[in-house]
């Protein structure tokens, strides 16, 4: 196999240094507005109905091996929504913080806010940064929230920061490699996502972990997000755990086959 195409895990085993399975899961939470259309509510009644949904798969997740979770809770094209959708979705942390945060702190959650920080306002920031400073030393699992988020925007977040390295003499362009980059973005330091995981019958990525996505393997699932729970995440980590992961590579009797 050319050097080129090792991957870089595939013999690894799914271990922490502690010797912990490693599982990152990563949902783009969709479908709130259709489930309230569906009932004749607000759109708003379908995000906070997300939290409550948000809520049951973080519990179920700990309960089902997955050690880290990434959502989407709001993209950098979400702006383009109307402005009371926009002013309801960005109260939608703190409603969750107020009624989750002192317990994942307890239960040893790390949780990380990923995403641009222009934009979101002074009060928000604050409850992102203290949220941060909280449980930034627990271990047990990690949340992490996408909020303001957009892959593609992260990406060019980051190759503007080593610009600006490099025009100052900080770094070479040589010194550029994925693993360098991958430092750069606003993952750096998390494993990828093993699964990632869309509800609501959309089958696109919409700009989440696009960089992170590279081999990640998919799910698509055809339940709105407010309905979503312990047993649709148990269904897509089914499908997750038939699935041939082969990083570029090829299968361990094909080489045997081909030798
Ligand atoms: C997900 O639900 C929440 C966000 C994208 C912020 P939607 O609001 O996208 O729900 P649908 O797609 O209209 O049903
Ligand atoms: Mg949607």
């Amino acid at each position: 196999m050319a050097a080129a195409e090792k991957p870089p895990s595939a013999d690894a085993p799914r271990v922490d240094q502690q010797g912990a399975p490693v599982l990152h899961v990563a949902i783009v939470m969709d479908g709130n507005g259709r489930w309230a259309k569906q009932r004749g509510l607000p759109r708003s009644l379908g995000h906070r109905a997300g939290v409550e949904a948000l809520k049951r798969t973080v519990s179920a997740a700990a309960k089902l091996g997955v050690n880290s979770l990434t959502v989407f809770g709001f993209s950098t094209e979400n702006w383009s929504r109307p402005a009371a959708e926009v002013a309801e979705l960005m109260a939608l942390p703190k409603r969750y913080f107020e009624t989750d945060l002192a317990r994942l702190h307890r239960e040893g959650v790390r949780v990380r806010v990923i995403g641009r920080r222009e934009g979101l306002s002074s009060e928000l920031l604050k409850l992102i940064d203290d949220a941060h400073a909280r449980t930034e030393n627990n271990d047990t699992f990690n949340l992490n929230i996408a909020f303001n988020y957009g892959g593609q925007a992260d990406i060019a977040d980051a190759a503007r920061r080593f610009a600006e390295d490099v025009a100052a003499g900080r770094r070479r362009p040589e010194d550029l490699d994925e693993t360098l980059f991958a430092g750069l973005l606003a993952t750096a330091g998390a494993p990828p996502p093993d699964l990632i995981v869309r509800p609501s019958g959309e089958q696109r990525l919409s700009n989440f972990l696009l960089w992170e996505a590279a081999y990640a393997e998919l799910v698509f699932q055809d339940v709105l997000w407010p309905d979503y729970g312990e047993e649709h995440l148990r269904a897509a980590l089914a499908e997750f755990a038939a699935r041939d992961r082969r990083y570029g590579a090829i299968v361990a009797d094909d080489v045997l086959a081909a030798g």
